[in-house]
Formats: structure tokens, sequence, C-alpha cells
């Protein structure tokens, strides 16, 4: 398993395909910042991140990639019905254990079957989805599809700088469900307001 300090800063990156697969390394890792974090303040802002990045990098593949890769790859729709009933239900985990809160005793348990969930879901998109997706789009497509999910993801940073911190968590207050709303405002003036 990589440490999340060698996962290098690539905000530059131009192919939407390779910042997706980022972003699943950067799950993975804050998945074990999460347990390795002892229980109380340090443990609900570990978790905290995650969520952002799960809302951010979710809504993002549901906005920008899976509605192209319908259109785009064979057998598009197959592919992406199953990728959206796996997102719904860890979704659905996710506001769960949101609500049970990081210092309940059932929190580490609970966490572990939505990191399996997520993690079985982050491989068949590699498997399944993305392969196709490189081939059968073209790089111009790519970048352009980049942008949405670069705009997301300025939405969680995973290691902030300090100052910054306090103005991303006021802007991203609220539940999972909240913040799956203000990436997609964020993503569609990306993807549609080139110059607004
Ligand atoms: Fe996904
Ligand atoms: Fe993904």
């Amino acid at each position: 398993m990589s440490d999340h300090r060698n996962v290098p800063e690539l905000m530059d990156e131009n192919d939407v395909v390779d910042l997706l697969v980022r972003q699943h390394v950067m799950i993975r890792d804050l998945f074990d910042e999460v347990e390795d974090a002892p229980a109380g303040n340090r443990r609900a802002e570990a978790f905290q991140r995650l969520v952002r990045m799960l809302a951010v990098h979710e809504t993002a593949e549901e906005e920008v990639v899976h509605p192209y890769a319908r259109l785009k790859i064979e057998g598009g729709d197959e592919v992406v019905d199953e990728r959206l009933a796996e997102e719904r239900e860890a979704k659905q985990m996710l506001s769960d254990l949101e609500r049970l809160g990081t210092d309940h005793p059932d929190f580490s348990g609970h966490l572990q079957v939505l990191r399996a969930a997520v993690l079985a879901h982050a491989h068949a998109e590699e498997r399944h989805e993305f392969p196709r997706f490189r081939t059968q789009t073209s790089e111009a497509e790519r970048r352009a599809l980049a942008a949405g999910v670069k705009a997301a993801e300025a939405l969680a940073p995973t290691h902030p700088h300090p100052g910054t911190e306090s103005a991303v968590r006021n802007l991203l207050l609220g539940t999972p469900l909240a913040l799956v709303d203000r990436t997609r405002d964020v993503i569609r003036q990306a993807m549609g307001g080139r110059g607004d």
C-alpha cells in the first residue's frame, strides 16, 4: 500500500481518467488515516476529509464521466448502470456512518464495510469502465472533461494549506448529500460556463 506522501501533486493532470485513478489512491489513503486516527477530534477530522473526498469524487464521476461513458463506450449503458448502483449504495452507507458519528462503538466496523464497498467499486471502474473510456474517447475529450473533475477537487483538499482549512470547511458544512449538491453546482459551472 502506498503512502499518501508518495502520491505526487499533479493538479495539472490533463486526462480525466488519470485524475480519477489518482483520487482512488487518495481515497484509500484517507480510509487508512481514519482507521489509524485516535478517537476524538483527530478521527472526526480525518473522517470529514474522507467524506468530502468521496462526495467530490463520486459526484464528479456521476456528472462528468459516467454520462459520457454511456454515450461513447461499447456496452456503456450496462457498465454505467452497474457503477451508479454501487455509488448509490456507498452514498447511503456514508450518510448512515456520518449520522452514527466517529465516536460510536460501531463506527469502525461500519467503516470497514464502507471501505470494502468503495474499493471494490473503484476496482470495477478501473477494470470495466476506464480502459474502454481511454480507448474509445479522444485525448481532447478527456482533457475537456478533466475541467469538471479539477473544479470539484478544489473543494476537497486532502492536505490543505494552513489557513485555508476553515474556509473550505465553512463552504462544505453539512451532510454528505449537501456536499454532493454543492459539488454538482461547481462542476456544472466549470463544464458549462467557460468564461463566466
Ligand atoms: Fe465511482
Ligand atoms: Fe471512482
